[in-house]
């Protein structure tokens, strides 16, 4: 397999990054960072989801973000919807691409969409539906495809079936995500071949959580399968509220910092993305969680 010659970032801090911090942030806040996200260069920028305020309320305004943000052209702004009420609130709040969400893992779909896996699947064929007939494209997502914070490991192929069961379904693309950060890169290299066999991996993408620092070279080692597609969050901003443990995605100035390194073009400005890490921590009092966004000089060094 060889590496690809162009990546795709999706930026999912707005939804995936905040979605686990504890104090409210404004409205406001949140378009501003997408705004600034938009001016980075970043094509693909996850607004929010409309799940149960009960469940997330981090997320409880997001048709109020989607009102107020301004869309760039050539800009995709999804969000996720975890059935037909949430697809139905989404259309209404203009959302013109949606992505559901699904896991390898029986434990971790109860917990977080309060499902069986065979019944999150059944409940995602409507909202195909709907979404097909309005034009909508669906991406697809799969959680706990390198280890369940309540289960363990979790097989390859258990990964591979419930990736089909997505893409078959319609999905154009379906996000395999390390929710808690505990893949390896040869971990990595099995799921994907595993996965590989039955969907094709210009059909995949990588969401990678930093726990034990080896997104990076997840990623690294899912490029050389191929795979050209990565989720990420400015700043490492992230977890996620149903598995314990998880700490933030992969930061997107870091998987810049890599693909640009490979000499892979990925159209994102790394300064204003690197302001943007600082200006999000400051927002939410923290200290930015990638360390290029504490150096001073990473960005003259590229
Ligand atoms: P439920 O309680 O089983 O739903 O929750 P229900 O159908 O029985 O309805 C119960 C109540 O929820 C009702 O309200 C519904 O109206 C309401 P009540 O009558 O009690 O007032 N409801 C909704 N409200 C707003 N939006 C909706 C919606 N649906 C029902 N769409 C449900 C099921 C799926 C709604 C719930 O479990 C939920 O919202 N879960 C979301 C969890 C979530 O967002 N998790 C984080 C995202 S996934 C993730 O982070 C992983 C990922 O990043 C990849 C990775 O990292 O690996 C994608
Ligand atoms: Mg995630």
């Amino acid at each position: 397999m060889q590496m690809p010659g162009k990546v795709r970032i999706v930026e999912v801090g707005p939804r995936d990054g905040l979605q686990n911090e504890k104090t409210q942030i404004s409205t406001e806040t949140k378009v501003e960072l997408i705004a600034r996200l938009g001016a980075a260069g970043l094509k693909s920028i996850e607004t929010g989801a409309f799940v149960s305020a009960k469940w997330v309320p981090q997320m409880a305004d997001s048709a109020a973000v989607m009102q107020h943000m301004v869309r760039l052209e050539g800009v995709n702004y999804p969000v996720l919807t975890p059935n037909l009420q949430g697809f139905e609130a989404a259309l209404a709040a203009g959302a013109q691409e949606i992505s559901i969400f699904a896991s390898a893992s029986e434990s971790f779909s109860r917990k977080n969409i309060n499902c069986s896996i065979a019944e999150s699947l059944e409940r995602f064929r409507p909202v195909m539906a709907a979404a097909n007939s309005a034009g909508i494209p669906v991406r697809g997502y799969l959680s706990c495809v390198l280890g369940c914070p309540y289960e363990g490991e979790i097989a390859p192929l258990q990964v591979a079936n419930v990736t089909a069961a997505l893409y078959q379904m319609g999905c154009y693309e379906v996000s395999l995500g390390d929710t808690i950060g505990t893949g390896t890169p040869g971990k990595t290299l099995k799921m994907l071949e595993a996965v590989i066999k039955l969907v094709p991996v210009d059909k995949l993408a990588g969401h990678f959580h930093d726990t034990y620092a080896q997104a990076l070279v997840n990623i690294y080692a899912s490029l050389q399968m191929g795979v050209a597609v990565y989720d990420a969050s400015v700043s490492g901003l992230g977890g996620c509220p149903y598995a314990t443990g998880a700490s933030g995605n992969v930061a997107t100035e870091e998987v810049v910092y890599l693909l640009h390194g490979l000499g892979l073009e990925t159209g994102i400005d790394l300064d204003a993305l690197v302001s943007t890490s600082r200006w999000i921590s400051e927002q939410l009092g923290r200290t930015p969680k990638a360390s290029l966004a504490l150096s001073a000089q990473a960005t003259r060094l590229t």
